[in-house]
């Protein structure tokens, strides 16, 4: 199974926890990630406390998958790096790695969108008690799929330019 063509977001999960091992396969796709300069400005909070996961649900308007899943992430950057403009971008590379690798895993998951809301990285801080020193980027709601649908086919022809 080829991930990049099967992965959908995934919003309704099944009440079965994901086992740590998968976990542990999950950030280790996250941080074989490519960053500038090979920076890898990466830190990850797991969350599997219910009550953590509803708070955490409230953090965004769009972050309602979080009340049904048992496995929540928060992708998180720090601020000593060598390029801070660039740690929104790495992290999109980290969290669409991890993304893949839940599907290949059998899994389910969607990206939900934080930073870079201020308000929402803020509401995260709060609830995870994250230190000054790193930003909350992107949580994301993980478990078993109730339903996987087909991927749409996006590829469209007239958004290519070729150079020859
Ligand atoms: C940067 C980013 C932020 C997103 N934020 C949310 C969100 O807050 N809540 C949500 O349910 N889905 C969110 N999504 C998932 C998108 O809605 C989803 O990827 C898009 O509709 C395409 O569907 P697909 O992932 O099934 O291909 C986000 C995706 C990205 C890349």
């Amino acid at each position: 199974m080829n991930s990049i063509f099967h992965r959908t977001s995934i919003r309704e999960f099944l009440d079965k926890e994901v086992e740590e091992e998968k976990i542990e396969q999950i950030l280790k796709a996250a941080m074989a990630a490519p960053s500038a300069r090979n920076q890898q400005p990466w830190e990850f909070y797991v969350i599997t406390n219910k009550e953590v996961l509803k708070e955490l649900a409230k953090c965004s308007p769009y972050a309602g998958s979080l009340n049904n899943a048992p496995l929540g992430f928060a992708a998180c950057y720090r601020h000593d790096i060598m390029c801070p403009n660039y740690a929104h971008i790495d992290l999109s590379a980290s969290v669409e790695n991890m993304l893949l690798e839940i599907d290949n895993l059998g899994l389910g998951a969607v990206w939900l969108g934080i930073a870079p809301v201020e308000e929402r990285m803020e509401k995260v801080r709060e609830v995870l008690q994250i230190p000054d020193t790193l930003s909350a980027f992107a949580l994301i709601s993980c478990g078993y799929p109730v339903k996987v649908n087909p991927q749409q086919d996006r590829f469209d022809k007239t958004r290519i330019h070729y150079v020859k």
